[in-house]
């Protein structure tokens, strides 16, 4: 079926936010068990990089923690803002990009949580990020990094589909790997929106290019970047009663990394 729209995902934040903000619940819950649990000083300052809409910002906002963060696109910023304004919090979400960024006072905490570090195309992109995060940081802060691996064994999962809805508006999204090229570490992504309104029903369909990492690639990553400890790893499941070890077969993973002091 045609798409109505080809266009960028992430400019429109309205239906973005619908759909990742509907199973904002276990995420929130995981970051602040994690908060709790591994970071050496009490978390009070959080940063997102790469933050979008904010759907687990305002969660923190609420919950009395002081966010903050950056994104590239400016209809997720000024949607962020506007809500964390809204809910009577600073707008304290700036344009900028994960890779090259500075924070105005040390944060406690920092997580990036699904897959979106994979947008950065380059190894050399991916450790300035490390060392930004790492900058951003306290001495014992914590970075929760979640991104999908790409398996060297067993066969990778190639598409998911679901739905979020809010009030009368519901989206579903599919999403589908279109090329996996290992060799230039470049997956590519198809993924679209069908937003069903009480008067409309259309579809938007966008193509990302996201980096691929293996376990062992993530390992030389993490061994390569100084001042990160990798204490503890998890999956999508969110469970922190339940680490997991990471090996070939690994997809989903949540890095807790804490900064050395
Ligand atoms: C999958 S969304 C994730 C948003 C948010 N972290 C969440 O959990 O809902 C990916 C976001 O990364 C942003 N992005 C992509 N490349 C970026 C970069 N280099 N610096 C900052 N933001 C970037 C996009 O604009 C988009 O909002």
């Amino acid at each position: 079926m045609a798409s109505d729209i080809y266009g960028n995902l992430y400019d429109y934040p309205q239906y973005y936010d619908i759909l990742f903000g509907a199973d904002w619940k276990e995420e929130f819950r995981f970051l602040i068990g994690c908060f709790e649990r591994f970071a050496e000083q009490r978390v009070r300052r959080v940063f997102e990089p790469a933050c979008g809409t904010g759907r687990l910002l305002v969660k923190l906002a609420q919950a009395g923690y002081r966010v903050s963060g950056n994104d590239l696109n400016e209809k997720a910023v000024a949607y962020c803002n506007a809500r964390l304004r809204r809910k009577g919090f600073p707008a304290s979400v700036r344009v900028g990009d994960m890779s090259d960024f500075q924070v105005a006072r040390p944060v406690d905490a920092a997580f990036n949580l699904i897959n979106t570090v994979r947008h950065l195309p380059t190894e050399r992109a991916m450790e300035s990020h490390l060392r930004c995060v790492h900058d951003a940081l306290r001495p014992g802060g914590i970075y929760l990094l979640g991104l999908h691996l790409t398996p060297t064994q067993g066969t990778p999962i190639e598409d998911e589909a679901w739905t979020g809805r809010r009030g009368r508006v519901e989206v579903s999204s599919y999403m589908w790997s279109k090329e996996l090229d290992r060799r230039k570490r470049n997956e590519r992504l198809g993924i679209r929106f069908e937003i069903r309104t009480p008067t409309r029903t259309f579809s938007i369909e966008d193509e990302m290019n996201y980096r691929t990492y293996t376990a062992a690639q993530m390992d030389q990553l993490l061994d390569r970047v100084p001042g990160f400890e990798v204490i503890e790893t998890y999956d999508f499941l969110y469970r922190f009663d339940e680490p997991i070890v990471v090996g070939p077969r690994t997809e989903d993973v949540v890095y807790v990394l804490r900064r050395q002091g």
